[in-house]
């Protein structure tokens, strides 16, 4: 069986025998992250909130003004642009089981704004009246817009097309821009501010992580499986998509701190995105392109240093150790 499949009339789908034990061990890793938005009280933040200035509230209403139609976004990204490609009973469940918590991330941008009594118009109209959020957002939807359309996986066009939403969706959405939000949030609890939200922060980031870590093995379980696809052409386009959206997100951060805050201003957060994207880019087994530093050490690392992999060229060992379907179905060739 393939990645790229879709599902005809009769075909079993059980999980006697699972294909891409990635998939699996993700799913195991989702379910035992399960959390509620009210598992973190916000009494304290609600002090911190009265004390923040304009600039740092409006900062977390415009952050929390894209990343909550986003969390819906994504969602219609796995609806039309993967669900409907995939057979494989695994990864179906895996991408349903992200679904969710997309929506319980929803619900927790929801919690916090009704918890700090935030203007949910000016917050929900974020993606619409600023600029600079609303590119974010067209980039990505021009991609769903696409597969809400259709594409034709057998085709190689239809094959490059699933990957660059995939591109689009788990590694420039979930993977940078994702990323560079959770670093501005969780930057109030670096000066013991908003630490419920950061609690809230620190677990959706936990998801998102996994969101690109199935984002990533679903582009080189494709690439693997379709050598037709795998060209320089399509690797440069590829790059260049992660290169154009730290551009936007770059110009984001600019309307996110305009004058900056204590602790945080757009030169170090772009300086993150740029150090972020490279490690996104080397995932994918490109060269960096920005080449610096993480100027926030006290990020967690941890989702920052997983295996290398080539992204046009064979299979190394790390990518052989985490798609073990991939393994055992060149052994049974
Ligand atoms: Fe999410
Ligand atoms: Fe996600």
């Amino acid at each position: 069986m393939a990645l790229l499949k879709k599902r005809n009339q009769g075909d079993e789908l059980q999980l006697n025998e699972i294909e891409y034990e990635w998939a699996q061990e993700l799913l195991d890793q989702a379910i035992a992250n399960t959390w509620f938005p009210h598992e973190a009280p916000m009494a304290e933040d609600i002090q911190d909130w009265m004390g923040m200035s304009e600039e740092e509230k409006n900062a977390v209403i415009m952050y929390i003004g894209f990343s909550n139609p986003m969390e819906y976004d994504v969602n219609e990204s796995i609806t039309y642009g993967m669900l409907n490609h995939i057979a494989a009973p695994e990864v179906k469940m895996y991408l349903v089981r992200q679904m969710w918590e997309e929506v319980n991330h929803a619900l927790a941008f929801d919690y916090v704004i009704n918890t700090l009594e935030i203007d949910r118009k000016k917050a929900f109209n974020t993606h619409i009246d600023v600029p600079e959020v609303r590119v974010k957002e067209e980039f990505l939807m021009s991609s769903i817009e696409k597969m809400i359309e259709g594409i034709d996986v057998e085709t190689e066009e239809g094959k490059k097309d699933f990957v660059r939403n995939i591109v689009k969706t788990n590694i420039v959405t979930e993977g940078v821009w994702f990323y560079s939000g959770f670093m501005f949030a969780l930057n109030f609890r670096q000066r013991k501010l908003l630490r419920n939200f950061a609690t809230i922060t620190d677990w959706i980031s936990r998801d998102e992580a996994l969101h690109l870590k199935v984002g990533i093995n679903m582009i080189l379980t494709v690439l693997e499986e379709n050598p037709d696809i795998v060209t320089n052409d399509f690797a440069d386009e590829i790059r260049n998509i992660i290169v154009e959206a730290v551009e936007l997100e770059m110009n984001y951060n600019k309307a996110l701190l305009p004058k900056g805050i204590l602790g945080l201003n757009t030169n170090f957060i772009n300086q993150y995105v740029q150090y972020v994207a490279d490690r996104r880019l080397e995932e994918l087994g490109f060269e960096p392109e920005f080449k610096v530093s993480n100027p926030a050490k006290w990020m967690s690392t941890a989702n920052d240093t997983f295996q290398l992999v080539n992204f046009f060229e064979a299979v190394n060992t790390s990518y052989e150790v985490n798609a073990g379907g991939i393994k055992s179905q060149k052994k049974a060739k």
